[in-house]
Formats: C-alpha cells, sequence, structure tokens
C-alpha cells in the first residue's frame, strides 16, 4: 500500500444489527474528531439480517447521541474482506474464532478485537445486547466509543509513521 492510502476498517459482530453498526457510527464520529481520514464499513458473520435496517434500540442508542444510523443495512462478512480493508475489528472472541476461519490464505487485512484497543480492556468482548434490555444498549455504546477512540488514535499514530517515512 502507498503511504497517502485512505485507511480502512471493518467492524464485524454476529447479525450487524446491535453492536457493529454502533462500532462504525461511533468510529466514524470518532475518526471525524481526531481528524482521520477512513474508510468504515460494518457487517455480521451470520446472514440472519442481511439487508435489514440496525435494531430499532440500536437506532435509538445513536440517535440520543445526535447520529442517525437508520440508513445502515446489514450485510455478511466475507473472504473479499480480508483484501478490501486494512483492519477488521471483531466484537467478540467468537466472532473473531468465526473471522479467523474465514481468512483467506493471502488477506492484507490485520484482524484484532475491538476492546484490545482500549486500554485496560484487553482480551474483553463488548456484550452481546439483543436479548436484554435497552441499558443494555448504553454499555455497548460506552464500549464501543472506548474501543473506536483507542483504534483512531493508533491508525493516526500509524499514518504520522507513514507520512514521515515518505519524507
Ligand atoms: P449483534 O446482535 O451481533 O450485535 O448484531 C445480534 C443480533 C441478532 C442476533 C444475535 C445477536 N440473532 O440471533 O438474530
Amino acid at each position: 500500500m502507498s503511504s497517502r492510502a485512505r485507511r480502512s476498517v471493518l467492524f464485524v459482530c454476529l447479525g450487524n444489527i446491535c453492536r457493529s453498526p454502533l462500532a462504525e457510527a461511533a468510529f466514524r464520529a470518532e475518526a471525524a474528531r481526531q481528524g482521520l481520514d477512513v474508510k468504515v464499513d460494518s457487517a455480521g458473520t451470520g446472514s440472519w439480517h442481511v439487508g435489514e435496517p440496525p435494531d430499532p434500540r440500536a437506532v435509538a442508542t445513536a440517535l440520543r447521541r445526535g447520529i442517525d444510523i437508520s440508513g445502515y443495512r446489514a450485510r455478511q462478512a466475507s473472504r473479499a474482506d480480508f483484501l478490501r480493508f486494512d483492519h477488521i475489528v471483531a466484537l467478540d472472541r467468537a466472532n473473531l474464532a468465526a473471522l479467523r476461519a474465514l481468512r483467506p490464505h493471502d488477506a492484507t487485512a490485520a484482524l484484532s478485537l475491538l476492546l484490545d484497543h482500549a486500554p485496560g480492556r484487553s482480551g474483553q468482548a463488548v456484550a452481546d445486547p439483543y436479548f436484554g434490555d435497552d441499558r443494555g444498549f448504553d454499555t455497548t455504546w460506552e464500549d464501543v466509543t472506548q474501543g473506536a477512540e483507542g483504534l483512531a488514535r493508533r491508525l493516526l499514530a500509524e499514518n504520522g509513521t507513514l507520512s514521515a517515512g515518505a519524507r
């Protein structure tokens, strides 16, 4: 990749209707705040909700922070994603394992767990709020925001290293 190439990040949970759309929204907001130019998307390892908008509770959670995710549509992660994105970020260990199984031998994407990017939270999962109550979605938002902040800082630092190297 050239040093000027735009970075890209894909967030992946199970259904792509609760956690990863919120991670996508939080990371878009954080990237804008930190001045990071990055392509962002989300997907699910499962196919049950393909084509659907995010869960209404996820839409409401983002809207309370001034972010409209109602136009997002769920899709399933694919092997091609490993060549299209620089970073593929799983929301929990089960999805990280599913992604490792899907990963093609010529993958260029770096695979990681979202909370590995949050100081002091390495190895932790963003819990699935789907079968819980509305409050679970606020916890999800706090978790994905912490991961998004750390990941954005890391990409910004990588960009700095790349442009310094290009001089
Ligand atoms: P997500 O939540 O993986 O955060 O989008 C879920 C959504 C749907 C299901 C499970 C988790 N489901 O079993 O349909």
